[in-house]
């Protein structure tokens, strides 16, 4: 690992695999995400104080739970507790322990709320921490690398050696241990034997407008905002039925290129006139959409639908 002046580094526990156990060590699916404490996990890192070489680290159980389930109170708690750490002058950055499942999401919200060039670097696991061997002590090492990185700034998902960016990550494989992809944006870097070696550093992204009211909005009072795809027999009344619900804002995945089903657009135009903010981005996994595909607004380049569905929200809290 490089060395860097920085004094302390800030271990925030959420839950997920990297966080769990199972009966036996040859299971792999068949266990309770979120078991362990942040502790925990760093304890089972050999070889970790030798790498970070006298840097002071401090672990905190912000949450516990299987990503799967993450909600906006705890996003927002998160984000409170990141703000407090990196506003003090001796931190030089944060690692957060997140399931895999919705890290994505999490990584897009606090890239777009958190004011910081101090790096905030999300790690996980696909297997739980009783396999025989598991993935998370590898990667918290790794995380700690480049948490510790002169060049790290913003938040950054590191997985199996592989750095991402929180505008780019996305999870591709349910099982594999190399389970997330940056697409063609590719990846920020790697790390190698303990050693960070960056694509290209040029890659932060602003805060977002509306992050104080984010922090500062009781989560039920965040808009809802839900995500609709187009699919082969598409169904105005889903359309419908989240309008009369009182979604705020839909997220459209198209097809291809944006393509929206024919059964799907007039219901959304008849959204649009009673002020609900619709978004267009596509389904494919890879790619973004290419010229005005469709009459609907596009939401930001290269975001996917659950992404564009955390900056969607934040716009409508301003
Ligand atoms: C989770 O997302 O919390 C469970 C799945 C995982 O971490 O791989």
């Amino acid at each position: 690992m490089e060395a860097k002046k920085i004094q302390k580094v800030v271990v925030l526990g959420t839950g997920g695999t990297i966080a769990g156990t199972a009966a036996s060590a040859s299971d792999h699916t068949g266990y309770t995400a979120g078991q362990l404490g942040v502790q925990h996990l760093l304890d089972a890192v050999p070889g970790l104080n030798d790498a970070l070489q006298g840097v002071a680290l401090v672990g905190e159980q912000v949450a516990q739970l299987d990503s799967k389930d993450m909600d906006h109170a705890t996003w927002q708690a998160l984000a409170q507790r990141c703000t407090h750490w990196l506003t003090q002058p001796d931190v030089g950055g944060i690692v957060i322990t997140h399931g895999t499942d919705t890290l994505e999401e999490t990584a897009w919200f606090l890239q777009q709320v958190l004011h910081t060039t101090k790096p905030v670097v999300m790690t996980c696991a696909m297997r739980p921490a009783t396999a025989l061997t598991p993935d998370g002590p590898q990667n918290l090492l790794d995380a700690m690398a480049v948490v510790c990185d002169p060049m790290a700034s913003g938040v950054l998902a590191v997985c199996a050696g592989r750095i991402h960016s929180a505008r780019d990550v996305q999870k591709v494989h349910p099982y594999r241990l190399d389970a997330f992809s940056s697409g063609d944006a590719g990846l920020r870097g790697w790390v190698e034997q303990g050693r960070v070696r960056w694509s290209n550093p040029d890659n932060m992204t602003e805060p977002h407008p509306q992050a104080s009211q984010a922090l500062g909005l009781s989560t039920a009072d965040w808009p809802w905002v839900a995500v609709l795809l187009s699919h082969a027999g598409s169904d105005a009344r889903q359309v419908q039925a989240l309008v009369a619900g009182g979604v705020k804002g839909l997220v459209v995945a198209g097809t291809g290129n944006g393509t929206v089903h024919q059964n799907l657009l007039t219901a959304l135009a008849q959204a649009q006139a009673q002020g609900v903010a619709v978004r267009l981005t596509t389904r494919c996994a890879e790619g973004q959409l290419v010229g005005q595909a469709a009459a609907l607004p596009t939401a930001p380049a290269g975001l996917n639908a659950h992404k564009a569905r955390v900056s969607l929200m934040l716009d409508l809290m301003g």
